[in-house]
């Protein structure tokens, strides 16, 4: 699925924070030149270098297409660390090596009732995902974040079957969102979870939907280096006790493959 001829240079468009929260753990809208990409699938991940990065760091960066079209590729990016703090912090006309569409993307099953299970910046693939979608009636959001809600691109999920966002302030905040979560995969037994978030998230996600017997697709955020197989950064345990590749066998995989736990 993936496409390693499209890896060149490309023009930073816009770099637009999201919400008021800033630099040190704000939210932006990378928006980059189309890199040739013909249609993605959501779900589907890019390696970003800028030429910012220099010696450091050395290596690339994997971000979530959040929007792909003819002219733009846009990334949701939250600031955490020095990679994405350069990131951030580029201008238009600076320039930036892409290469992608990586990995396998989610399921899209458009008659059947779909949920996506978001977690901070997990929201991302699924502003595709729900641009793409060709029956949004048949498609709910369920959304948990700790920043406000003005920090993510929560408007763009308006003209879906519902799209529902739970802030997280303290643990009985935490306690609330599982168990609303429990109760959405419960009452998705003849239908589809997607979720992508933070590994704990994902970890409560595969638990449930074990337990419900439903049917769900993960999006794992392992620490990549290549994104194409090469280097074994990103592997991930699956059910008969070997290893995946997360970059070219994921970021997304079907629950009951994997051994999912809160360990790496
Ligand atoms: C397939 C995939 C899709 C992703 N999509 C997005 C996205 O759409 N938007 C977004 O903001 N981020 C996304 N990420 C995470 C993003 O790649 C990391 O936040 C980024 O690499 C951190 O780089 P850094 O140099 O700023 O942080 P570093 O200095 O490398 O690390 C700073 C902190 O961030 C943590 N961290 C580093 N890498 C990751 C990671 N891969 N996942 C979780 N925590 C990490 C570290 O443990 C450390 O605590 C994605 C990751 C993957 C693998
Ligand atoms: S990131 Fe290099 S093998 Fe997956």
């Amino acid at each position: 699925m993936g496409n390693y001829d499209a890896c060149r240079d490309v023009s930073i468009l816009s770099v637009e924070p999201v919400g008021p929260e800033g630099a040190a753990k704000g939210c932006y809208m990378l928006t980059l030149a189309n890199p040739g990409f013909s249609p993605a699938v959501a779900g589907q991940f890019v390696m970003v270098r800028p030429r910012a990065f220099q010696q450091n760091p050395v290596w690339p960066r994997p971000f979530s297409i959040c929007r792909l079209t003819a002219e733009a590729l846009t990334l949701f990016v939250q600031v955490c660390g020095r990679g994405t703090e350069i990131l951030c912090r580029l201008v238009p006309g600076d320039t930036a090596t892409v290469w992608g569409p990586l990995g396998q993307g989610f399921a899209l099953e458009p008659e059947v009732p779909t949920v996506m299970l978001a977690g901070g910046v997990g929201i991302a693939p699924f502003v595709e995902y729900a641009a793409g979608h060709p029956s949004p009636e048949h498609l709910s959001l369920v959304f948990g974040h700790r920043l406000p809600l003005s920090c993510y691109p929560f408007d763009a999920f308006s003209g879906l079957k519902s799209a529902e966002a739970f802030q997280e302030k303290g643990p009985d905040d935490l306690a609330a969102f599982i168990a609303h979560l429990e109760t959405t995969i419960a009452g998705h037994a003849d239908g589809l979870v997607l979720a992508c978030g933070p590994r704990p998230f994902l970890v409560t996600v595969a638990r449930l939907a074990r337990k419900y017997s439903v049917r769900a697709q993960v999006s794992l955020e392992n620490r990549m280096a290549c994104g194409v197989g090469g280097c074994l950064g990103c592997v991930e345990k699956n059910v008969l006790g070997s290893y995946v590749q997360t970059c070219t066998q994921g970021p997304v995989f079907w629950v009951e493959e994997l051994a999912l736990s809160e360990e790496s």
